[in-house]
């Protein structure tokens, strides 16, 4: 008898120990603690036992009977207070701060430039990434063959065209978009056009194969290069703070006719000269022009009638000078010590 109570207190106490919620904890009530369970029944046998035996056992039983419910209440306790405790909310304590993410500061920079020129009465337009050779160079008045294409190194996609001819390419320049705008729209055109392009570049810390540039085309009647110097004078101003000087040196691009860069004073050194500006006191930043006429008449615009200019900056140039950075290929390297510092 005192073997099978001590074994049933054994039982009794690891199956408890294993007991995770209150419907298996009333299983287990049922199963030793009920009027049927295992401990009444044992209890029962005691009086098929002599006198001296079942005092002696009786009064074992009583003790492991009470260790065994206070045990009970005991689990029972906690577990009551757990299941209370999951459905309490405290609705006034801090939120677990959720992390996340942040924009690459290539989109600060294309979003700042998106916003400002808005201001200014700018759409902005999207154009593909896989271009046709038409759209990328020839619409731009570059022939095919002419060395003009030699200016920029050119991913070629293997894939043919309805047409069965192969020219596709990853676009080189967001200037592209300038002849789809001006087929889809027309004239008058105001819109600015930013994007990623490619170039088969061998890469180092000034040269990418994928970056970034903002194209800008105005098209109306009587526009003449003031407006194009006005527009990207104001430009600089709103980048590198109202000090900022543009400068404007020819420079052949086939698209626009006359051709120029863009030039502003160097933020860092104000135009004394400096290790950012390679001590000429400027910082080249964009391409411009006045929009050659076979450039229009490829976008069903009359030259005759109409004229205009476009400009292109690039983005990645922008933003590592804005935040010094000064190897191009962390823009896209996803390294996470560099991202997060924007
Ligand atoms: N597409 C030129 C480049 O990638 C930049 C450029 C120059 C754009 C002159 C223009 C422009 O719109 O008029 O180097």
């Amino acid at each position: 008898m005192k073997n099978k109570l001590e074994e049933l207190r054994n039982n009794f106490l690891t199956g408890l120990s294993e007991i995770k919620d209150l419907p298996a904890l009333r299983d287990f009530e049922l199963k030793y603690l009920s009027r049927k369970g295992e401990l009444s029944e044992l209890l029962g046998g005691l009086k098929d036992l002599s006198l001296e035996i079942r005092r002696e056992a009786g009064e074992l039983a009583n003790i492991i009977k009470k260790e065994l419910q206070a045990k009970f209440e005991e689990a029972k306790n906690i577990l009551e207070n757990k299941e209370k405790k999951s459905f309490y909310l405290d609705a006034t304590v801090p939120g677990d701060k959720l992390a996340s993410g942040h924009l690459h500061p290539l989109t600060l920079v294309k979003r700042e430039l998106e916003d400002f020129f808005a201001t200014l009465g700018f759409s902005v337009v999207d154009g593909p990434e896989l271009e046709s050779e038409f759209y990328n160079f020839e619409a731009l008045n570059v022939p095919p063959h002419h060395p003009a294409r030699d200016m920029q190194d050119t991913f070629y996609v293997d894939l043919k065209n309805k047409q069965g001819e192969f020219d596709l390419t990853m676009r080189t320049q967001t200037s592209n978009t300038q002849v789809r705008a001006m087929q889809k729209y027309g004239a008058p055109l105001k819109v600015i056009m930013p994007g990623k392009v490619f170039r088969s570049e061998a890469t180092d810390a000034r040269h990418e194969h994928t970056f970034y540039q903002l194209e800008g085309v105005v098209i109306d009647k009587n526009i003449n290069f003031a407006h194009l110097k006005n527009i990207l004078e104001a430009v600089g101003k709103k980048l590198y703070g109202p000090d900022t000087q543009l400068r404007m040196r020819p420079k052949f691009y086939p698209f626009v006719e006359p051709g120029s860069n863009g030039e502003y004073t160097c933020f860092l050194c104000q135009g004394k000269g400096c290790r950012v500006c390679k001590y000429s006191g400027w910082l080249e930043i964009l391409g411009c022009g006045l929009i050659h006429p076979n450039v229009l008449k490829a976008g069903g615009i009359d030259p005759e009638q109409y004229s205009g200019f476009a400009f292109g900056f690039g983005l990645n140039r922008l933003a590592m000078l804005k935040y010094t950075i000064d190897d191009i290929r962390l823009f896209n390297s996803g390294d996470l010590r560099f991202l997060k510092q924007f």
